[in-house]
């Protein structure tokens, strides 16, 4: 009796050590730890051996960043803004893990801002032809290649080779020009204080980026370096939300839809075949929420024809721009209806964003209600979701997946600290959540691991280990808009790149020093 009294006084948890606690009431207290875990997205995972010594790591790594924050020993980089964390989350052990793990689709990206920001500086502007204008009252930079600039009063054009021997010194030149492109500053907070200071600043990224992204080779090779950067990445599929520029050549030719769409078609086939652990590539094709109702229409008419056109490669549509100030889904709704309303109906799938914002039962807000009638086959952010108990139930139930990007939703300012970014609910049931990343170009993140890191780190909880990462990479496969016969292709790929992920990692920590360390710092904890 004497004995099991001081047993139980030495009830650990979490790391501490409680007085005595009463059999009874750990007993309770067990119970309802386990229901909750038992509810949890990727819980019902089973994992070898081999799996259990990467969750091992990377529970004590996790443990140990978590912990150090928690008693004030350290910061926690989802907590601070990525522009500033970012150094600090690419030397941790657990990134680095991050990066080398399949993850599967990235589901919820943009055309023209998934290519490096290096890439674009170091490649496409010093290329032959290409131009560059300084507004003269604003002093803000516009990009385009021409075989002979027009005139162009108030901005004039000149070589961007020309510009940058002027100026003297080439690599201050494109830090420059990497910081015109870029939304990232010194101190996020101060200089973009709303959602709107941050998006200005988000659109003239594109405004820049569009000069030479339409630049018909220009978009090719973007696109191909995309896929480069993505599989480098890890990252075994993309589906692109794309809105098919007028894309033009020097000597002024503009090419049409189907030139864009093939072009897309033959870099993919083109890639996959060089790489045959790549699952392909599919295009949502996007209409601009700031357009009048009769682009949209004829938007949502190119969508069924293209679908009909390249099946099995535009898959669906989507409008994109920023949902605070843009037109809701309600103010489209005879062009959005159309589809369904031809007799006989057509079917298009729609990947709507949804519920992007912060302001509560707005008409933005509202887009999740619209989103869900109109049959949406995904939820683009879909950051309102918990306001919206009747709605996440039907999502759930249906299997219509949410899109959360983490660092995005933090850079644009709806969230500030990735702890309390409104996912991390929805992983405490099983919910149908796949991770992206939006737009990791312009705020200099790795195509996906960055995304992940956070979904980790912050949105699943401290015990969560590599069942949530196995989960979330498969969801991104189940809710991808594959044909049933690409997702079992794929899925089968994935596994042996998932086995031999873990075999992997187990040869090479098999006697290192990474495995040690945790140890240790897991000891300062106590
Ligand atoms: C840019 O990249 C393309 C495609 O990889 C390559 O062919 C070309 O030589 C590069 N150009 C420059 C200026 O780096
Ligand atoms: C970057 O933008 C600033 C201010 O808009 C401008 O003064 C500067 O010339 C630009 N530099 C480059 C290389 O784009
Ligand atoms: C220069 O910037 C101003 C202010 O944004 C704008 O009104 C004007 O049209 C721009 N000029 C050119 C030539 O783009
Ligand atoms: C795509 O490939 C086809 C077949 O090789 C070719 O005829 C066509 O010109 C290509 N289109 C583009 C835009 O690259
Ligand atoms: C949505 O799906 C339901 C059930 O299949 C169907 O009755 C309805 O017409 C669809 N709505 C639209 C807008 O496609
Ligand atoms: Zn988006």
């Amino acid at each position: 009796m004497l004995k099991e009294i001081f047993i139980l006084c030495l009830t650990i948890i979490h790391e501490e050590f409680v007085s005595c606690v009463p059999a009874s009431y750990q007993t309770a207290r067990d119970a309802i730890l386990n229901a909750e875990r038992q509810q949890r997205l990727g819980s019902q995972i089973q994992l070898n051996s081999a799996e259990l010594a990467l969750d091992k790591f990377l529970l004590q790594n996790k443990q140990t960043t978590i912990e150090n924050a928690r008693v004030g020993v350290s910061d926690f980089p989802p907590s601070i803004n990525f522009f500033q964390s970012k150094k600090w989350i690419d030397d941790s052990p657990v990134f680095k893990i991050m990066e080398k793990m399949p993850k599967g689709c990235a589901l919820h990206v943009h055309d023209s801002s998934i290519t490096s920001l290096d890439w674009v500086i170091s490649n496409v502007t010093y290329r032959d032809n290409c131009y560059i204008c300084f507004n003269e009252t604003t002093g803000t930079p516009s990009l385009h290649f021409f075989n002979k600039p027009p005139a162009n009063k108030g901005c004039e054009w000149k070589l961007i080779s020309t510009a940058r021997s002027l100026f003297g010194n080439d690599k201050a030149f494109d830090l420059q020009l990497f910081r015109n492109l870029s939304i990232i500053v010194d101190n996020p907070d101060d200089t973009y204080v709303t959602v709107n200071d941050v998006w200005k600043k988000f659109n003239k990224y594109f405004g820049l980026i569009n000069g030479v992204f339409d630049y018909a080779p220009v978009f090719k090779d973007y696109f191909h370096q995309a896929l480069v950067e993505f599989y480098q990445d890890n990252v075994q599929c993309v589906e692109v939300r794309a809105t098919l520029p007028q894309v033009y050549e020097l000597d002024g030719t503009v090419h049409d839809q189907d030139w864009v769409v093939q072009a897309y078609q033959n870099i993919s086939k083109e890639f996959a075949a060089q790489n045959p652990n790549f699952f392909g590539t599919k295009i949502i094709y996007s209409g601009i929420r700031f357009n009048p109702v009769a682009t949209i229409l004829n938007n949502v008419k190119d969508a069924i024809r293209l679908m009909k056109e390249y099946p099995d490669f535009v898959v669906g549509f989507d409008l994109v721009g920023q949902e605070g100030p843009g037109k809701t889904l309600l103010y489209y709704i005879d062009d959005l209806l159309y589809p369904s309303q031809q007799q006989p109906p057509v079917y298009l799938p729609y990947f709507f964003h949804g519920g992007e914002t912060d302001w509560k039962d707005t008409r933005v807000d509202e887009n999740l209600i619209d989103a869900i009638l109109l049959n949406t086959s995904r939820v683009g952010h879909g950051f309102a979701l918990n306001k919206h108990p009747y709605i996440k139930q039907v999502m759930s139930e249906r299997g219509i997946a949410v899109e959360v990007n983490p660092i995005s939703n933090q850079v644009l300012k709806l969230v500030a600290d990735i702890r309390n970014h409104p996912a991390a609910l929805l992983m405490t049931g099983k919910f149908p959540v796949v991770i992206s990343s939006d737009d990791p170009a312009v705020w200099n993140a790795k195509p996906l691991s960055h995304d992940f890191y956070m979904a980790f780190m912050a949105l699943a909880g401290e015990d969560e280990g590599i069942r949530i990462l196995k989960q979330l990479a498969m969801n991104s496969i189940t809710y991808s808009a594959m044909t049933s016969q690409e997702k079992k292709r794929a899925l089968a790929s994935w596994n042996e790149q998932w086995v031999k992920f873990i075999n992997d990692w187990n040869t090479y920590n098999s006697n290192s020093h990474h495995v040690s360390r945790s140890d240790h710092t897991v000891k300062i904890i106590g």
